[in-house]
């Protein structure tokens, strides 16, 4: 039941405003004195000629009234009261009919969105900032979808580049093979390192680089296979994150494969006058916007990053025809994203609008520094696997005698992390801190999921409520508070999309994660009394953890019945 609606509809049948303009202006008080939704009449003063109490108390009298316990006017708002028992029958049963679809609904109907997220580098380890673009990037995927939209993931593999040179080169002098089968990316990267200490010593040592990714572009047989190899060893290696995260992907095409697709578009782009030469180099100049140039070809005819996605975008829109183009990308890569976007525009492509850069911030550890010239880097597997076994100890003292632990525990820990990375708008960087993200109270993934095992335990222990139920019984304002938590639930999903935002969603599931707790806290559920109270709060708690579940999915993460 949408009150916003229904209080639009009913103001409507009292004055001359557009009902946008209408539902605009409804606001939610700050107090509950002051009813749960206002409508402040400042703006009709002019048009009606009256002061905005005079007309507040107008429409107090003339409106119509059933379903509210009151509507009427403290000074120029019009307040109203929802008759609560309604309100909190209509949204606890919503919820337990709609069960898992609860808060989804067609507004994206026939419309394709491109989400382009997760995008590691083969031969380079998947590292936290990455998982940051996969948490985003699929939690918006799972939220679009559920809200209709028909959503396209794409993983754009950073997998062709000059680097393949190197790694090429690399491999033939310094490669252990065994390491290699064993731990890929760990070997490539040590390899990867050697060579630049090697370079800074010897720079020869790049020409032969540069040879060799000569010959891979030529597509000579031993370094395409060779390439092949590396690409397939790291696929192998992510695919063991992303099945932890439980994240899928439709299309893996990545870099190398706008590889025949470029030269087009480099002419294609030199077609519409806007190819320049720059010392050697061809670019798009994009100084009018206070940009430097949008580099098209390296002065040794190579194609880069840029032109690569220039390719991808006008490939994507050609492919699926998107209403949206999403890039889940870190913060540093703005100006990248910028550029692109502005010389699609200057190709003439008035699509280039619906290309959003999505992006976030950086991860830090509170204790380290790292760097990544050196090979110092943190794989996200290790660091995953190290949050379920923290995870595991903490289950080992709090609930020793629990079934399935391990299972839980990867749950718990890997939701953990997932669920700090959704937690603060995405452009905030992230402290990487143990005690803050796997602790049971505050706002953590462990707090969350443990909410929804307790209510699940106290629906095990007392059943599911029976009988015609009461749910005027439902009188405390810690239900009430609750259940207008519940019943905003698709506002804060519409409101993700909104700002492609996932951060709103986990707040909101917190909010509700509190409310529960709070009223947990202060009233008994299992009143033998009262046998009619005890029935309306089972269907409470039934419809909390089904909200519950229903926003931890949206983010990516699992719900655990118990631990
Ligand atoms: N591989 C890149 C990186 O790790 C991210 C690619 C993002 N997507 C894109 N279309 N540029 O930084």
């Amino acid at each position: 039941m949408d009150y916003k609606k229904i209080i639009t509809a009913r103001i409507k049948d009292t004055v001359d405003l557009e009902l946008e303009t209408i539902e605009r202006l409804i606001e939610i008080p700050p107090k509950s004195e002051m009813g749960d939704y206002a409508f402040p009449c400042f703006s009709l003063a002019k048009a009606l000629r009256k002061a905005p109490n005079i007309i507040a108390e107008d429409m107090a009298k003339n409106i119509y009234k059933e379903g509210f316990e009151k509507i009427e006017n403290l000074g120029p708002y019009l307040n109203f009261f929802v008759d609560k028992a309604v309100f909190m029958k209509n949204t606890i049963e919503t919820v337990l009919t709609e069960k898992d679809s609860y808060g989804s609904s067609e507004v994206g109907k026939g419309k394709n969105i491109t989400i382009d997220f997760s995008s590691p580098n083969i031969a380079k380890p998947f590292h936290v900032g990455h998982l940051f673009s996969t948490a985003i990037g699929n939690s918006l995927y799972r939220i679009l979808s559920f809200e209709g939209y028909n959503c396209i993931g794409i993983n754009h593999l950073g997998d062709w580049g000059t680097q393949f040179g190197k790694l090429i080169c690399a491999y033939k002098r310094w490669c252990d093979k065994e390491k290699l089968e064993k731990e890929p990316i760990k070997e490539l990267l040590r390899i990867y390192v050697k060579f630049h200490d090697e370079a800074d010593r010897d720079s020869s040592i790049e020409d032969e680089a540069r040879m060799y990714f000569k010959k891979l572009e030529d597509g000579e047989k031993e370094e395409i296979e060779l390439w092949e190899k590396f690409r397939e060893l790291s696929l192998k290696e992510f695919q063991k994150v992303y099945y932890l995260l439980n994240v899928k992907f439709d299309s893996y095409a990545g870099e190398s494969f706008y590889n025949d697709k470029m030269d087009a578009v480099v002419e294609e782009i030199d077609k519409k006058g806007l190819l320049v030469d720059s010392n050697g180099a061809k670019v798009v100049m994009l100084d009018e916007f206070n940009m430097p140039p949008c580099i098209i070809k390296k002065s040794d005819g190579a194609t880069i990053y840029a032109t690569r996605d220039l390719t991808a975008a006008e490939y994507r829109k050609n492919t699926y025809n998107f209403y949206k183009s999403i890039y889940v990308v870190g913060g540093e890569q703005k100006l990248h994203f910028k550029q692109v976007f502005k010389t699609l525009e200057l190709m003439g492509y008035d699509w280039a609008k619906d290309c959003n850069h999505v992006s976030f911030g950086l991860v830090k550890f509170a204790d380290k520094k790292l760097s990544t010239r050196k090979g110092e880097v943190i794989f996200l597997e290790d660091l995953l696997n190290e949050s379920i076994s923290k995870t595991l100890e903490i289950i080992n003292e709090k609930n020793p005698e629990l079934e399935n632990k391990e299972e839980v525990a990867k749950k718990v820990g890997v939701g953990a992390m997932v669920f700090t990375y959704l937690k603060n708008s995405r452009e905030k960087d992230i402290v990487f801190d143990w005690k803050d993200m796997l602790s049971f109270d505050g706002e953590t993934g462990p707090y969350v999921q443990y909410t929804y095992a307790r209510a699940k335990s106290i629906l095990r222990k007392l059943g599911n409520g029976s009988g015609e139920i009461d749910y005027s019984k439902l009188n405390t304002s810690e239900e009430f508070e609750l259940v207008k938590y519940i019943e905003s639930f698709q506002n804060a999903i519409l409101a993700a999309i909104d700002k492609l935002e996932p951060s709103i969603l986990t707040r909101h599931i917190i909010e509700i994660a509190k409310a529960f707790n709070k009223f947990y806290n202060l009233h008994k559920i299992a009143t033998e009394e009262d046998k009619e109270i005890k029935n309306a709060r089972l269907k409470l708690v039934e419809a909390t953890a089904q909200v519950i579940k229903n926003g931890l999915n949206l983010l990516g993460i699992s719900v655990v019945e118990s631990m």
